[in-house]
């Protein structure tokens, strides 16, 4: 660990922000700005609460009932009245809210009008379902504009949706069904995926073959008659909105109703649903998202998230509506029909803020200059990084092809945290590969096991303080939501090892847990070991992340046989497909070793550190309670 923290540290320059920037932006002056916010969170947050539209004020900021938190007590609100009604009743009313291209380049276009017309629709259409406030609604579909009329639709009315990455294959998704208790799934018929068809629809009926709880399934028919739908169960997605009422009032919801579960993996086998409410949530996003990336009405914001995972549900979805937004979104990978598509797309619509993924950047890079180099990207204003740690290199390079002038926001989070926490404004200066400091009203550190502050080397990331947008609770579990909190008694920890340099700016370094971060995707070894133990030639397995110069990390897993199997080409596939066929594409190891034993504890925990210390050649640290 203490080898890449200096590696980092040598190649770090500070980069100045530049005068136009600076005076331009909402916050121009940092420091002072965080201080205050920190000297009075409550007021900070308050300050910004009072920026959107309540039904009804609040009585009390903030319940703080260590570690469970309450915000904006008494208070009524709804999202989703903040996302639209908010505009439609001023001057954004015919202002384009969404953009969206498809892979094949079909482009619908949608102003705060018309999304509100189909908001409506959609939440009428779950009225007529007899769906009532509270029930879950499990959404998996591919990028496209319905995900986003149906998340706000489900807030509209109430309802908590729990969206499914369309990746996930059908015992993941199963899984998060019957754990949601959903009574609703919405899907489509086809996803694109490099231009090949992906049918989601057969995975749904997999999926629900073992969920007695669905009562429908609604299907948006990208190409009609693909897959014959089976009535009274399943709806044609035109049929089910045509008719409805483009009216539907957002009704007012006490600020801590529960607005969606997310699952994600943490270090057992089983997803966690991280609860995240209307209220806090709200205020968090909104703010982030404003103040970040110095959003402004004159716009384009071109976020390349899937709404599949939380970037997407906080920065395509409510934190750019929240303020009103042009908002861009594109289904499809960088690099087709070619590596220009981004760029592409950047020119074509005058993308002023671009928010990206590291993998993504390294991808890009691995084609070349001359792409970026084709297109005209002078709208850019503000570039944003997120999902993992970014490396220096990478990070001069998207600097370097964008015009050398545009800050790079590299933005830390988690699904926990709902909202940016740890990233640069734009009038702050840069270090590439750090995320800088803390966003406004955050406090953050670096400590040790214990909770004491590190002075050098890595420690632990923690957050010290509750803030709006923190997930309230693990739905169904709040034990495993009280180890956020006790790991480290009294602090957040989140699960990062980090470094705090002598500016207070924070390196994070990846994760001190068993989470693997592929693309930016996060995976817990332990799902991927329990998907290949229930493979029939496998008695025991290890997963471990290894360095990878694209994705930036890679699943490597060790396998025991059982007796009588033996290693061949075919075994290997075989496992893979497995692996595939439990949890979908992005977490298929990408190596896969047999072994003879494993490293274990004499309790007979298998010491992961060791293996990933004897992969990468290191030095495999106190190894005394080693039984084999
Ligand atoms: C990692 C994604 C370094 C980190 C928003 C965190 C990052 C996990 C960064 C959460 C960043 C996210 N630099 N690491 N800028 N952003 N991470 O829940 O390990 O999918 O704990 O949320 O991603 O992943 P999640």
């Amino acid at each position: 660990m203490a080898e890449t923290i200096e590696t980092l540290q040598k190649t770090s320059r500070v980069i100045q922000p530049s005068d136009s920037i600076k005076s331009g932006t909402y916050i121009q002056n940092y420091e002072q700005a965080y201080k205050q916010s920190i000297e009075d969170p409550e007021n900070f947050w308050e300050g910004i609460a009072k920026e959107l539209d309540w039904f009804s004020p609040w009585n009390k900021v903030l319940e703080w009932n260590y570690p469970w938190a309450k915000w904006f007590l008494g208070a009524t609100c709804n999202i989703s009245y903040n996302c639209l009604d908010r505009h439609t009743k001023s001057w954004r009313k015919n202002k384009v809210a969404v953009i969206w291209v498809g892979e094949d380049g079909q482009e619908r276009i949608f102003t705060y009008a018309a999304l509100h017309r189909e908001v409506n629709k959609s939440a009428n259409a779950l009225k007529s379902l007899g769906l009532h406030k509270g029930d879950r609604v499990t959404i998996y579909l591919p990028k496209i504009p319905e995900q986003i009329f149906v998340m706000l639709a489900c807030a509209r009315i109430g309802l908590i949706h729990s969206v499914v990455y369309s990746g996930f294959s059908a015992p993941a998704l199963q899984s998060r069904i019957q754990d949601a208790e959903a009574r609703v799934v919405v899907t489509a018929d086809l996803g694109y995926d490099r231009g090949k068809k992906i049918p989601l629809k057969t995975v749904v009926d997999e999926a629900v073959s073992n969920c007695p709880l669905v009562e429908k399934v609604i299907v948006v028919q990208r190409e009609k008659g693909h897959f014959p739908l089976t009535a009274p169960k399943e709806i044609d997605w035109d049929e089910w909105v045509q008719g409805q009422s483009t009216d539907c009032e957002a009704i007012p919801l006490d600020s801590e109703t529960p607005l969606y579960i997310l699952y994600t993996s943490g270090t057992t086998g089983k997803p966690k649903g991280v609860v995240h409410v209307h209220g806090g949530y709200m205020v968090g996003t909104y703010i982030t998202t404003k103040y970040v990336f110095d959003l402004k009405d004159e716009d384009v914001y071109f976020c390349v998230a899937d709404p599949g995972w939380v970037t997407g549900h906080s920065y395509i979805v409510y934190g750019p509506l929240l303020n009103g937004a042009t908002i861009l979104t594109a289904e499809g990978k960088p690099d087709y029909p070619n590596p220009g598509r981004w760029w592409d797309l950047i020119e074509q619509y005058g993308v002023s803020i671009f928010y990206t993924t590291p993998t993504a950047i390294r991808l890009l890079m691995k084609y070349g200059e001359d792409w970026p180099k084709k297109y005209d990207l002078s709208s850019l204003k503000v570039l944003g990084s997120v999902g993992e740690p970014i490396n220096p290199e990478a990070w001069e390079w998207f600097h370097r092809v964008t015009g050398g002038t545009k800050p790079i926001m590299d933005t830390w989070w988690q699904t926990e945290t709902g909202m940016i926490m740890v990233t640069p404004l734009p009038s702050v200066p840069l270090k590439p590969g750090s995320a800088t400091r803390p966003f406004l009203g955050v406090e953050a550190d670096v400590v040790d096991r214990e909770g004491k502050n590190t002075d050098h080397g890595g420690g632990f990331a923690v957050i010290t303080k509750p803030w709006p947008s923190m997930m309230r609770t693990i739905y169904k579990d709040p034990d495993r939501y009280l180890l956020y909190w006790n790991t480290i008694p009294g602090v957040y920890t989140a699960g990062d090892v980090c470094h705090k340099d002598e500016d207070g700016y924070l390196w994070f370094m990846g994760r001190a847990d068993d989470v693997v971060k592929v693309a930016g995707n996060r995976i817990g070894t332990a799902e991927v070991e329990s998907a290949l133990v229930s493979h029939e030639s496998v008695v025991e397995a290890a997963v471990i992340g290894k360095p990878h110069p694209t994705a930036g990390e890679m699943i490597k897993a060790f396998v025991i046989l059982k007796q009588g199997e033996h290693e061949s080409t075919d075994l290997i596939k075989s496992l893979k497909d497995h692996v595939l066929r439990e949890l979908g594409k992005i977490a298929v190891p990408r190596e896969i070793e047999v072994v003879p034993s494993l490293p274990k504890t004499r309790s007979g925990k298998i010491m992961r550190r060791v293996l990933k210390a004897k992969e990468l050649g290191q030095d495999p640290g106190d190894i005394s309670t080693l039984e084999e």
